[in-house]
């Protein structure tokens, strides 16, 4: 039986596939378009989770689901995976803004069940600081003293491989965060420890840090959501949150993702 993964051009989503095709379990990852290129071993489903009618083929023969937020009343899709027979769906949410209606609809859809609700990705500083870092600039920051727990998407997928293929999760709802506190100010400094240069930051205001991010290409509602979550943590800093109950280890260190993600960090090469 097959396992469908939604968002497998994404973030998480396409290392939950890599990492199942890698263990031998067979899946089949969820997109929209046609062309994309998904890891070896990956079968590809072309549908639109916004639209249950494109997505009978997707759920042809699946055993376990992943699903994930965003994209408008998902209702249907979840109904589908009844009906097509799936036995064991798995939601990536979201622990600041859990989709409540889709995580109701799954937990009452008599399947087993589980909920992630990650924090925020590290992934995430690529887009905001990525800019000023690789342009070798200060990093124009409004809140460098905030502490955030960002985590590594890597862990994140590997909780969904838990959840979609291992025991003990049925009816859970993990909060996925990473396993230690630090700064923005500290955050940088690992990014630049990483790449091997100082990284300097520049303190700007709210509304400076807000243009440079759409300056940057993130739509306004985005940048506002971001910058919501960063004026609530002056006063309210996320705690982190130990995986070793949930993946059997502690999760990756913010330097850690920071050496994997170095080249990211790293000025363009034209050559
Ligand atoms: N970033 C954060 O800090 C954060 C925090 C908590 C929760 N989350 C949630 O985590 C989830 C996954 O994030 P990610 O970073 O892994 O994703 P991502 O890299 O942003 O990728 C988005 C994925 O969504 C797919 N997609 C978009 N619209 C779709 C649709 N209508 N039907 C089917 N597929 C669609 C895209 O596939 P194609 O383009 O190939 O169709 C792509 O694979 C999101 O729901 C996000 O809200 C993010």
């Amino acid at each position: 039986m097959t396992v469908l993964v939604a968002g497998a051009t994404g973030n998480v989503g396409g290392i939950v596939v890599r990492r199942l095709a890698s263990a031998g379990v067979p899946v089949r990852g969820l997109t929209r378009n046609p062309d994309a290129v998904l890891p070896a071993g990956v079968e590809k489903a072309v549908g639109d989770l916004s639209d249950a009618r494109t997505l009978a083929a997707a759920f042809d023969g699946v055993s376990a689901v992943q699903l994930f937020i965003n994209w408008g009343d998902q209702s249907e899709v979840v109904e589908l995976a009844v009906r097509a027979g799936v036995r064991r769906i798995v939601l990536l949410s979201s622990d600041g803004t859990p989709d409540e209606l889709l995580e109701g609809k799954i937990r009452e859809s008599g399947l087993e069940w589980t909920i992630m609700r990650p924090g925020e990705f590290a992934v995430n500083k690529i887009d905001i600081w990525g800019p000023a870092i690789r342009a070798g600039e200060p990093v124009r920051e409004a809140y460098p003293d905030i502490a955030g727990v960002p985590v590594h998407e890597e862990d994140i997928a590997d909780v969904a491989v838990a959840a979609l293929t291992g025991d003990g999760h049925h009816g859970r709802t993990h909060v996925i965060r990473g396993p230690e506190a630090l700064t923005h100010r500290e955050q940088i400094r690992l990014i630049g420890e990483a790449v091997g240069r100082e990284v300097k930051i520049e303190e700007v205001g709210h509304d400076e840090a807000r243009a440079d991010m759409i300056t940057n290409g993130f739509p306004e509602e985005v940048a506002d959501h971001i910058l919501d979550y960063f004026v609530e943590w002056v006063d309210t800093p996320p705690p982190p949150v130990s995986l070793e109950a949930i993946i059997g280890r502690p999760g990756r260190t913010f330097a850690q993702w920071a050496r994997d993600h170095a080249p990211a960090f790293s000025p363009v090469s034209y050559s």
